[in-house]
């Protein structure tokens, strides 16, 4: 695919209904020969549209008239292109804690938590955040993380004694400069998301987990052996597979089997070889399932913004009773 084509498809499948701003700049830029010919010079990984808008945002330069967005472009090129070269797309997405919420309730407690492509790590702090699912409230303080569910909700928040994250490239919510790029990260219009990002990213400041860089087939063993006795050992990952080549996917599925406790995976169809999934719930929108110990339970939305049980009943224990109607909503990019 041409890095103009990337740029269309982008605009018209991504962005279309979700960011009318990243839609009209994809596509201002799948049309313009002089910044795909700067694109052009950089290797294929580093000229996708989140990574270059990322980029101009965390520089503070204009994203919402194309032409601005141009001239900027080619004015502040190597101050651009280095950052292209060093960030990557890692959205850290803490609203992806109310879909795994209920099964790590469910689980035998303490627990270990191990995430692997943890970003900054705030998916690790689940026990920390407060949750809406329809009127049913579980926790208390911000960020409170709203999730329309079908069926049933947590009625308890889980106990973590220990938390690490295996990242190729771990952020730091102590550091600024780290966060202001997960800012950057998210959406224009997905304000919401950003103060969500925000309220997490100073929890897990306050007490920053442990992060190993590194991974997640080479060094998850090494990292799952340092989690605590008398602790369930959890491994979990949310849309991280997608970044991972399939030789890979296989190898991590084949590694996370063979470790003692549990695997929650939360990633988009097709990453990891399901039997047989039912059909999603919306054919419009994209949906991620939602997985136990290589079961798959649900589909979830991307951001974490709704679970829907597959047969409507969770099949797990420990779980209270709700009944939301789904918000169509909301964003599925960034
Ligand atoms: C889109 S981010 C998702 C972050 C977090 N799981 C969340 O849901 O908010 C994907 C993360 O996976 C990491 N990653 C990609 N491939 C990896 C690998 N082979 N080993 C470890 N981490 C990896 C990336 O560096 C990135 O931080």
């Amino acid at each position: 695919m041409t890095t103009a084509t990337t740029y269309a498809e982008f605009a018209a499948r991504e962005a279309h209904g979700v960011s009318p701003t990243y839609e009209r700049l994809a596509l201002a830029v799948s049309r313009d020969e002089e910044v795909l010919a700067l694109l052009g010079t950089l290797p294929p990984a580093k000229r996708q549209p989140n990574l270059l808008f990322g980029v101009v945002r965390f520089l503070g330069g204009p994203v919402e008239d194309p032409a601005a967005f141009r001239d900027y472009t080619a004015a502040n090129w190597p101050a651009i292109e280095a950052r292209l070269r060093t960030r990557a797309t890692q959205t850290n997405e803490a609203g992806r804690c109310a879909v795994l919420l209920p099964v790590l309730a469910s689980l035998p407690q303490p627990l270990a938590l191990l995430e692997v492509g943890a970003s900054a790590g705030l998916c690790l702090y689940p026990d920390r955040y407060a949750y809406r699912y329809a009127d049913h409230v579980v926790g208390s303080g911000e960020p409170v993380l709203e999730c329309a569910a079908t069926g049933v909700a947590p009625s308890r928040l889980p106990d973590v004694v220990w938390r690490a994250g295996l990242d190729l490239n771990p952020l730091n919510a102590t550091d600024p400069a780290d966060v202001a790029w997960l800012e950057a990260l998210v959406w224009p219009e997905h304000a919401h998301r950003r103060a969500r990002l925000r309220a997490a990213a100073a929890i897990v400041a306050a007490e920053p987990p442990l992060l190993v860089r590194g991974d997640l087939v080479d060094d998850l063993p090494a990292l799952a052996a340092r989690a605590p006795a008398g602790a369930t050992l959890v491994v979990f990952h949310t849309s991280v597979l997608y970044q991972v080549p399939e030789p890979r996917r296989a190898a991590f599925a084949d590694l996370v089997r063979g470790l003692p406790g549990h695997w929650i995976a939360n990633e988009a169809p097709g990453l990891l070889p399901y039997d047989a999934l039912p059909t999603p719930p919306d054919g419009q929108a994209l949906h991620t399932v939602l997985a136990l110990d290589g079961t798959p339970l649900a589909w979830t939305r991307p951001h974490g913004q709704a679970i829907i049980w597959f047969g409507q009943l969770c099949p797990l224990p420990d779980v209270s009773s709700v009944t939301a109607e789904l918000d169509s909503d909301e964003e599925v990019g960034g």
